[in-house]
């Protein structure tokens, strides 16, 4: 069903993929900065979800099955989930790989090490997504301490993958 703030998010980012082709077509050779505005554009917005999930899975832990607070999480890891970080995790795999085809970054030792930490943001998303699933099902068995270490997998890779891309340091 599509929520409101689900139609929102959907309008905003259709927006801004149109925006983004529009000027990309408008100013041809300049294309490539706007794959890359909207490249950090995507990951913003996926980094967001991806630090605040957790969060909210250590609140959910401490609401009691099935009263209204927990079924009010339920509602929230929901929709950030299908609302932004999957879009916006799919945003960015398809520009960045954009941006590496057309840049020839392939190619080099720092976008080879940034890629492997990708794969694993990836992964950590994969097993968020999973417990969002758990947390829904009333299935979660993680003490709050656990979403606390979890919290910090996205933060650590987010701070390795930056300074790679922006340093280039091999
Ligand atoms: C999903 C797969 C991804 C691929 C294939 C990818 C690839 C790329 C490429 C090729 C560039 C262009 C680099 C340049 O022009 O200098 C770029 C830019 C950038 N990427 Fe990614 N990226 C991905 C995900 C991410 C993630 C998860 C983050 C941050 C957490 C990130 C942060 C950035 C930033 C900040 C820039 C702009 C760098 C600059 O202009 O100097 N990327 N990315």
């Amino acid at each position: 069903m599509i929520s409101s703030p689900a139609l929102r998010a959907g309008v905003a980012l259709s927006l801004t993929a149109a925006g983004a082709l529009l000027g990309a077509a408008l100013v041809g050779q300049r294309a490539y900065d706007w794959i890359k505005a909207l490249h950090v554009i995507a990951i913003v917005s996926w980094m967001a979800g991806m630090l605040y999930l957790p969060r909210l899975f250590i609140y959910h832990c401490d609401a009691e099955t099935g009263s209204k607070q927990s079924e009010t999480f339920k509602v929230m890891e929901g929709r950030l989930l299908r609302v932004i970080i999957n879009p916006a995790m799919i945003f960015a795999w398809v520009t960045g790989l954009w941006l590496a085809w057309q840049s020839g970054f392939y190619k080099a030792g720092w976008f080879h090490g940034k890629i492997l930490l990708v794969l694993l943001l990836s992964g950590a998303h994969g097993y968020l997504s999973a417990n969002v699933r758990a947390f829904a099902e009333d299935r979660n068995l993680k003490s709050p301490r656990h979403w606390r270490i979890v919290n910090e997998v996205p933060t650590v890779l987010m701070i390795g993958i930056i300074v790679l891309v922006i340093v280039k340091p091999f």
